[in-house]
């Protein structure tokens, strides 16, 4: 298979209220209002190389409305397509704000994916935004350790390896990293990459009665310093961090977890390792070895395990995992997601 994805190019999420939302997002997390169009926001961070990485829209909870993946090619977006109609899931085409003709369909996991080529390659050419550097798009935010670009999402499955297995053959995911329980060969966490980073797209497992949830999505900072003093920053700011910062087992970024009004869980991470290797075999990992926190010496939080929307059906239990991995995922549960 050619490659068929480059980089996750954009995060659309729903909240309550947009406007407390869009407002957290940008004198809080630094980003900047590009436009608004059909009751949505587009926001971008200063380093981002098109226009826009996250869309705010309103909806009752929040949630994941789409993850926008740019494809490596026109040809290869055909190719893409392609494929997921072989694989027996049928799409859309339709025109996006500055991304042109793009695909959006539902995965089998419930989650909304869109694929593009066209992306309009953006840059503030003056005005207060503008960068005296020619590499950057915009200026750097005034706002201490404001994310530089997007960098992740990850999403909640039911079948944290056929998930994984799924994307990999379908669209040409490499499978990085995955965990699993300490006395069960259960998958609780995979991680899964179109590129050289450790991961653009995370799985964990999850257990509710809602399909295409969300755990967090992430954005990426150069450097530590800079990710210490954002949350500095945050604190100042009245914003608790829900975890960190600490450092990642699978993949070995820096990171720390904070939430936004909509309660919408954001990560900020940086560092980590870069692996180029086209046939890479995925490594397993136990909760036990740090793949979460290579520290281990903070407690874990119940509330990392919440992911969006919110789930409000059957316990684990009734969803086909047994009262024994359940018990374990109780156990480990903040230890799982990444
Ligand atoms: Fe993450």
């Amino acid at each position: 298979m050619t490659t068929l994805l480059s980089h996750l190019s954009y995060v659309a999420l729903t909240t309550p209220d947009v406007e407390a939302s869009v407002d957290f997002y940008v004198n809080k997390v630094g980003l900047t209002e590009v436009a608004r169009q059909d009751c949505a926001v587009y926001l971008r961070c200063w380093g981002d190389y098109y226009t826009y990485s996250l869309v705010i829209q309103r909806a009752d909870e929040p949630s994941l409305a789409t993850m926008a993946w740019r494809t490596t090619s026109r040809e290869a977006l055909d190719e893409a397509v392609q494929r997921i109609e072989a694989a027996g899931v049928t799409g859309e085409w339709f025109d996006g704000l500055d991304i042109g003709r793009a695909y959006r369909f539902v995965g089998p996991w419930g989650h909304s994916m869109t694929l593009h080529w066209d992306a309009r390659h953006f840059r503030y050419e003056e005005g207060e935004l503008a960068s005296v550097f020619p590499d950057r798009p915009q200026r750097r935010s005034r706002v201490a350790g404001a994310p530089r670009h997007l960098d992740h999402v990850t999403v909640c499955a039911s079948d944290v390896d056929a998930f994984a297995a799924w994307y990999s053959e379908v669209l040409g995911y490499r499978i990085m990293a995955r965990t699993v329980l300490e006395d069960i060969p259960l998958s609780v966490f995979s991680v899964i990459t179109t590129n050289e980073k450790s991961h653009d797209l995370g799985i964990v497992l999850d257990g509710s009665d809602r399909a295409g949830r969300i755990n967090h999505f992430a954005f990426w900072v150069d450097t530590r310093e800079e990710m210490l003093i954002a949350a500095d920053s945050l604190l100042e700011d009245g914003v608790r961090i829900e975890y960190g910062p600490t450092i990642h087992g699978i993949g070995e970024q820096s990171f720390l977890y904070y939430r936004e009004p909509s309660s919408m869980r954001i990560e900020l991470n940086t560092g980590g390792y870069r692996n180029y290797v086209p046939d890479w075999d995925a490594n397993t990992w136990k909760t036990s070895q740090g793949s979460y926190d290579i520290y281990q010496n903070s407690p874990m939080h119940a509330s990392l395990s919440e992911s969006f929307p919110p789930a409000n059906g059957p316990s684990a239990s009734e969803e086909g995992i047994t009262e024994e991995v359940r018990d374990q995922l109780a156990a480990k549960s903040a230890g799982v997601t990444e």
